[in-house]
């Protein structure tokens, strides 16, 4: 009996379900996704955003950060979080804490926006760096009234591409020690 109405509530409320997703038991399948917030001034974590994330953690569900920067040559957008210093790792560390706190599961979306940019998220004002030397059509974006413009791109050398990769692995491994702790 208990069977056939777990059976039947499957059916009809499958997001309310348990899903084993590697190592982590999720206890249901909302996922928060990816929503860039634009309230990390220097790119630091602030402390609101533990409130901001520990209010949308419940038990067992997964968050997923709005995207963080690799590395200064990453950004293309103001105030957007980062986690390739130490003072980054550090200001992660409660907010992870307070989505832990609540039993949730938290991953860092890590990212670099590529030719996406302009000169003045670039240090030194260097030209953002992409695949390709071709310059992206301006964009409207959701917190601007004029579209974005971006800077022309300078087209990476083969040999420079380990050198991104490098960035990722970094802020990948910068996130494992903010959360030994993002899980
Ligand atoms: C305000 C806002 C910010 C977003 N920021 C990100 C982001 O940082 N990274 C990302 O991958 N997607 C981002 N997205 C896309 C959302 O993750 C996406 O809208 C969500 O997964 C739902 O998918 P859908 O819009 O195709 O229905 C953003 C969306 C919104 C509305």
């Amino acid at each position: 009996m208990g069977e056939i109405v777990d059976a039947q509530h499957q059916q009809t409320m499958p997001l309310l379900t348990p899903y084993k997703m590697g190592k982590f038991n999720l206890s249901h399948r909302l996922v928060m996704p990816p929503m860039t917030r634009q309230r990390s001034w220097n790119n630091i974590p602030q402390p609101h955003a533990a409130v901001y994330y520990s209010q949308r953690a419940t038990k067992g569900g997964l968050i997923i950060t709005e995207a963080t920067v690799i590395s200064e040559a990453a950004r293309g957008y103001q105030d957007t979080p980062g986690i390739w210093s130490k003072e980054q790792v550090e200001a992660w560390k409660p907010i992870v804490d307070a989505v832990h706190a609540k039993g949730g599961f938290i991953f860092c979306q890590i990212w670099h926006v590529g030719r996406a940019s302009t000169f003045e998220y670039q240090p030194n004002g260097q030209a953002p760096i992409s695949s390709t030397s071709n310059v992206l059509k301006p964009q409207l974006q959701a917190n601007a009234e004029e579209p974005a413009k971006f800077s022309p791109p300078r087209r990476l050398r083969t040999d420079e591409i380990p050198l991104v990769v490098n960035e990722y692995r970094l802020a990948a491994r910068n996130a494992m020690e903010a959360g030994k702790y993002f899980k």
